[in-house]
């Protein structure tokens, strides 16, 4: 096929840039060229920033017969990339987002669950209210010729965001750890590589309608033991089960403290990390083992991959251990 990918030299973008010629596509990227792909078999890179300038994509003679969008994330560039194609391309998957969700509140939810509800006329500041907005926009242009794919945390190499990183430095660092809850909680990553894999399979199979991307989840005990066992720490890890009320009292911060964890406790997470994607299992969504994700980001990691720093450093986790205990003085 010929496909058109909006990115495609960042995390995601770069892997199915890579995967889609594995497998033979014809592949033109289209970003501002802040970064060059690594691969350069056959690849078209066309630039331009495209909130501004899309005029690389108008040539004469430029057709493909699927674009990938991997990095719309406001309704205006969503309504030009469709002006812009519209007649030289035949179809458009969009990478959207869980974000779109109003909330997580129910185990199990589906494609079907509530979204963010965004008054009219106006025009949101978040993240996962504009890709509502996004996806309303390529819906309306694009009908029945749109696949909407809503990918939960993604993770594994060339990952910027940092997330799966932290656990897998701090499970490496060993010793006592300080977690929250009883274990029970809900982590849901899934690798970037069968993320990719699936938006190919959507591509070459002409899917349309809407799909969550994620892996079923896994509680953060086993979590936990997973990753040691993996990553075999120099000191073994023992953990220390804190309530979530305490940990939160002393200054932690759902999601960013713990990368992407949540207190299932709170009625609005209690379906984290239980989110279906039964719809694109049954269409082919492939998952690796997560030792294999774990020890593939390691060694990108120890070959000197970098993402965001993010999470509980050492010392914050230390400063929480002494307020903790002096929480707990008569
Ligand atoms: N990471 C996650 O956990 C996660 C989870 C759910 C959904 N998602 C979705 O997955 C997508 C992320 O894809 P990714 O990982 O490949 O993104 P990324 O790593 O942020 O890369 C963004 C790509 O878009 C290009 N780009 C950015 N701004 C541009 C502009 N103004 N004009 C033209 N090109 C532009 C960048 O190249 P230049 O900088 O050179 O322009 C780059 O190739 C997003 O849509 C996100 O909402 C991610």
């Amino acid at each position: 096929m010929k496909l058109l990918v909006i990115g495609g030299t960042g995390f995601l973008g770069r892997h199915l840039t890579a995967l889609a010629l594995d497998w033979g596509h014809e592949v033109t990227l289209f970003n501002r060229g802040h970064r060059q792909h690594p691969d350069w078999r056959e690849l078209t890179a066309l630039r331009g920033d495209r909130s501004q300038d899309l005029s690389a994509l108008l040539g004469k003679g430029l057709h493909w017969d699927l674009v990938i969008d991997t990095c719309c994330y406001r309704p205006e560039q969503a309504a030009s990339l469709s002006a812009a194609l519209l007649g030289r391309c035949e179809r458009l998957i969009f990478i959207s987002t869980i974000s779109v969700y109003r909330d997580f509140a129910q185990p199990g939810m589906d494609e079907s669950a509530p979204l963010h509800r965004i008054p009219a006329g106006e025009m949101p500041d978040d993240y996962g209210p504009l890709k509502v907005l996004c996806e309303q926009e390529y819906l309306a242009r694009w009908g029945e010729r749109l696949c909407i794919l809503r990918p939960g945390v993604l993770c594994g190499p060339h990952d910027h965001t940092g997330r799966l990183a932290w656990w897998v430095k701090r499970v490496e660092r060993g010793g006592p750890w300080l977690l929250p809850g009883a274990g029970q909680d809900r982590l849901q990553y899934l690798d970037v590589r069968d993320c990719a894999e699936f938006v190919l399979r959507a591509a070459e199979q002409r899917l349309g309608g809407v799909f969550n991307l994620l892996k079923p989840g896994i509680a953060l005990g086993d979590w936990v033991e997973r990753l040691a066992a993996r990553l075999a720490p120099a000191v073994p890890i023992q953990p220390e089960w804190q309530p979530w009320p305490a940990l939160l009292g002393a200054g932690v911060e759902s999601w960013q403290s713990y990368p992407t964890l949540l207190p299932s406790e709170l009625a609005e997470y209690a379906g984290y990390g239980r989110i279906s994607a039964e719809a694109a299992i049954v269409q082919g969504l492939n998952f690796r083992p997560l030792e294999e994700t774990v020890a593939d980001l390691a060694q990108w990691l120890a070959e000197g991959g970098q993402g965001a720093v993010t999470g509980m450093t050492a010392q914050q986790e230390e400063a929480l251990r002494q307020r903790l205990r002096v929480s707990a003085l008569p």
